[in-house]
C-alpha cells in the first residue's frame, strides 16, 4: 500500500498535514528534521544534504509520494530532488502569491513573509514576476525558530509578532511563505483585521488528494531526526481547529 511522506525542518509542515488529512485517507509518515532546524538561514549545499537525508528516510518508510512541506526546500531545490529520485512523486509548497494576486489585482500591495533562503531564491523571483500587484518581500530571520520553540505559548507569540510586524498595516494582503508562520494566522488576523492572509497549504492538500485519492481518516506516524517526537502529537491535538 502506498504511503505519503511529509517533511519539514520541524513542526511547520504539521500545518500542511492538518489540511491534507481533511482531503485524503492514505497513511502518512511525518518527518521533522529538527536536528538540522532551522533551514531558513542555511546555504543551498547544506539544504541539499538535509533534504536528501529526509527523502531517503521517508523512502525507507515506504513513501512513494512526498510532500516537501517547506517553502525553503521547495524554492531552492525541488528540481534537483525530482531528478535525483525519479521513482518518487514530489509535491512542493510555495508561497501563495498567485492566489493573493488574483484577489488583490493591483489594488493595494502584497507583503510576503518568508525565510532568508526563500527570499533569495530564483524561484521566488520568478513567482513575483508573474504578479500584477506589487510584492514586498520580508526575510524573517529567526522567526521560524521562535515559533518552533514557543508554538504553544500564544501570549509570547502575540507579543513577539506585534513588535515585529507594525508595517503590515500598510498592506492589503499577506502571504505566509513559510509553513511555520501558519501558526500565527489567528494572531495576525486579530492584530490586522483588514488584512487578507494567504498560505500555500490548501493548494498542496488539493494536489495531494488529486494524486493519491480523496477520503478522510488517515493514520499518521510522527518521527524526527533529533529529539523524541511526542511533542508533535501535542501540537497536532492543539491545532485541530485549523
Ligand atoms: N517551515 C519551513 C519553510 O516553510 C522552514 C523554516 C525553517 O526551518 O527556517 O520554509
Amino acid at each position: 500500500m502506498s504511503r505519503l511522506g511529509i517533511f519539514d525542518s520541524g513542526i511547520g509542515g504539521l500545518t500542511t498535514y492538518l489540511d491534507i488529512r481533511k482531503r485524503t485517507g492514505v497513511d502518512i509518515v511525518y518527518l521533522a528534521d529538527d536536528l538540522h532546524s532551522p533551514y531558513g538561514d542555511k546555504s543551498r549545499g547544506e539544504l541539499y544534504h538535509c533534504a536528501i537525508r529526509s527523502v531517503d528516510t521517508l523512502t525507507l518508510y515506504g513513501c512513494d509520494t512526498i510532500v516537501i512541506a517547506c517553502n525553503t526546500i521547495t524554492s531552492t531545490l525541488k528540481p534537483q530532488l525530482v531528478s535525483r529520485y525519479p521513482e518518487v512523486k514530489f509535491v512542493g509548497t510555495e508561497p501563495a502569491l498567485l492566489p493573493a494576486d488574483r484577489v488583490v489585482r493591483g489594488d493595494g500591495k502584497i507583503a510576503l513573509m518568508c525565510t532568508p533562503a526563500t527570499a533569495s531564491s530564483d524561484r521566488l523571483r520568478a513567482l513575483i514576476s508573474e504578479c500584477v500587484s506589487t510584492v514586498d518581500v520580508y526575510a524573517m530571520d529567526g522567526l521560524a525558530s521562535y515559533i518552533e520553540r514557543y508554538v504553544c505559548e500564544e501570549d509570547m507569540l502575540c507579543e513577539y509578532v506585534s513588535h515585529l510586524t507594525p508595517w503590515l498595516s500598510r498592506y492589503r494582503a499577506l502571504v505566509l511563505g513559510c509553513t511555520h508562520y501558519v501558526y500565527l494566522k489567528d494572531i495576525l488576523r486579530e492584530l490586522y483585521p483588514n488584512l487578507l492572509i494567504f498560505d500555500g497549504n490548501e493548494g498542496v492538500a488539493n494536489r495531494v488528494s488529486d494524486m493519491v485519492g480523496g477520503g478522510r481518516g488517515c493514520t499518521i506516524y510522527l518521527t524526527t531526526s533529533g529529539r523524541e517526537g511526542s511533542y508533535m502529537r501535542r501540537i497536532v491535538d492543539n491545532y485541530q481547529r485549523f
